[in-house]
């Protein structure tokens, strides 16, 4: 009859498009360093759309209600005061091939640098980035985040919360390891650490017992080597 329901019908795909976090620019590897790119996640040129095998159902939306963390924003906040663990720089291919640093509140200490696993609650891990620019640390990365929630949160995957936040300060994706959660796959990758309550430690000071990525599933969404 009229255009009417069509219209409405593109409105409420641009308010989705606009609720969108990073995910399309960390599966690409691309500059997410680039505020409007990280608002563009879902560009037509984007692995998150149509086919995207990096998360279950909707790969794009992180969720409005999800995307809502106080942790991962006061962590945002406190993280340059916290203890540095890396004793070299990493080059991370599998956080969209970054420069990465892991810091450790007080509460993640002594477990991380005793290697007496589990973390306890409160604990909390987080990894800032830099793009890799000629083989260097060049323009800052958004911060990926791991907390220790209380027992029972996600018992499965030992109480983790995962979140990744813009430059900006916003939350760009936070939930836990749970299926059907935008937050899933970083758990079902972070697994393969289980001997370490989750945690990988590449490059840090942290006792952790080395893990290979290659009995962790394969990373679909790496970026392509050049
Ligand atoms: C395909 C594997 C993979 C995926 C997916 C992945 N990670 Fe990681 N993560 C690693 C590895 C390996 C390390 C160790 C340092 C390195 O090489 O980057 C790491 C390190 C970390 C650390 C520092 C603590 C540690 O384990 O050393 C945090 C925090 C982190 N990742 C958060 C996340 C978040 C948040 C997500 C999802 C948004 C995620 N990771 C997805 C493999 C992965």
């Amino acid at each position: 009859m009229t255009g009417w329901p069509t219209t409405l019908g593109l409105a409420a795909i641009l308010v989705v498009s606009s609720a969108l976090g990073v995910e399309g620019a960390w599966h690409e590897g691309k500059k997410t360093a680039a505020p409007a790119m990280a608002q563009q996640p879902c560009a037509p040129k984007q692995p998150c759309a149509a086919k995207q095998p990096c998360a279950p159902k909707q790969p794009c939306a992180a969720k409005p209600a999800e995307a809502k963390d106080k942790a991962a924003e006061a962590t945002f906040k406190a993280y340059t005061g916290w203890k540095k663990v890396n004793d070299k720089p990493v080059l991370s291919e599998t956080h969209g091939n970054r420069w990465v640093f892991t810091y450790l509140n007080k509460k993640a200490e002594s477990a991380g640098l005793a290697g007496k696993f589990p973390f306890p609650e409160g604990a909390v891990l987080a990894k800032e980035s830099f793009e890799n620019e000629g083989g260097k640390p060049g323009a800052k990365g958004p911060l990926f985040i791991m907390e220790k929630r209380k027992k029972g949160y996600d018992t499965a995957n030992s109480d983790w919360q995962y979140a990744i936040v813009n430059l900006d300060g916003s939350v760009a994706m936070s939930g836990s390891g749970k299926k059907g959660s935008s937050t899933e796959f970083c758990a079902a990758c972070h697994r393969a650490a289980k001997v370490n309550d989750y945690v990988f430690g590449n490059g840090t000071v942290m006792k952790v017992k080395p893990v290979k990525l290659g009995e962790a599933p394969k990373q679909p969404c790496a970026p392509k080597k050049k």
